[in-house]
């Protein structure tokens, strides 16, 4: 697989900020970007990406198919017009951004119409995004022989998601962990703070290079360049055995889960 290790969110971010942070990214040395349907800004990171002088073949893109999209035709079409907002003849990874488990469209639909993507060229590789053990093994099940590359999931100090974690790792599943950050919350954490001044580093690239070092891809996002920079840092950080334990003692389970949105969510394992 080779959804790469480090990548840029772009969930909340819009119009001139998205542009901004995009080309920072760009120029930072960032080269894989995260963006859905959803967000509402792929015109605007496809006009960096054209502008931005960086190979296409060195970027790595990204998108989720939104829940209004999941009827077969709906999907494909909708994957037309994220890929002609992008100005990209194919993303890389086309997610289901939700698995949506009482929705009218039943996953077989949806799962189907994503390995057909894949087969019309449209995407180079397909994955899910919220999909707990039991959506994993229907997709299985549904896909056959077409690879998974990831699952993009709420992983972060407080949300460990332990039992999906060891599902995937026994399937030989990859995933990304999103909220790597918790949305900001690591930083004033005590615990954190402490493991981050003993290395030099702060408490976002500590989280991040405790995800990494789990074998998640991490796709943090940020308004600021500093943090941006900062970010990708990250990657040269190596923490401890007693670090890892440390932040595995952070745990809080569900009530630490951020994103659940009522409808779209499926039973969290
Ligand atoms: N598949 C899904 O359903 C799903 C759901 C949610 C998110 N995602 C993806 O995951 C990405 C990351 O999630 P997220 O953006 O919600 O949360 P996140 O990456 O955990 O946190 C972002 C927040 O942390 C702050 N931050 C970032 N770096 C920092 C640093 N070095 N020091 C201090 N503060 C820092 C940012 O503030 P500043 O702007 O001030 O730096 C921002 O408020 C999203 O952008 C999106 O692409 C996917």
């Amino acid at each position: 697989m080779t959804v790469p290790k480090f990548g840029v969110g772009t969930f909340r971010l819009k119009d001139d900020v998205v542009r901004r942070v995009v080309s920072d990214a760009l120029e930072l040395g960032y080269r894989a970007i995260d963006t859905a349907q959803g967000y509402d800004n792929e015109a605007e990171i496809g006009e960096v990406l054209a502008g931005s002088g960086v190979p296409r073949s060195e970027v790595y893109v990204t998108t989720k198919i939104k829940p209004p999209n999941y009827r077969r035709d709906a999907l494909l079409a909708s994957l037309r017009e994220s890929l002609e907002k992008l100005r990209l003849e194919q993303v890389d990874l086309t997610l289901i951004h939700w698995p949506v488990p009482n929705g009218e469209v039943r996953p077989e639909e949806y799962l189907s119409a994503l390995a057909e993507a894949r087969a019309l060229g449209l995407t180079r590789e397909i994955g899910v995004s919220n999909f707990n053990i039991a959506g994993l093994r229907q997709a299985r099940e549904v896909l056959g022989d077409v690879p998974l590359a990831t699952n993009q999931v709420e992983i972060h100090p407080y949300l460990q998601n332990r039992r999906l974690v060891a599902f995937a790792q026994e399937q030989g599943l990859h995933l990304t962990s999103y909220m790597t950050l918790a949305v900001g919350k690591v930083m004033g954490d005590p615990v954190m703070q402490a493991i981050a001044a003993a290395h030099g580093a702060n408490p976002a690239q500590v989280a991040l290079a405790w995800a990494m070092q789990q074998g998640f891809s991490v796709i943090p996002s940020s308004t600021k360049r500093e943090n941006l920079a900062g970010n990708l840092r990250a990657q040269d950080l190596h923490l401890t055995d007693e670090d890892m334990r440390r932040i595995a003692g952070l745990e809080e389970g569900e009530a630490a889960r951020i994103a659940s949105p009522e409808s779209a969510r499926p039973v969290w394992d």
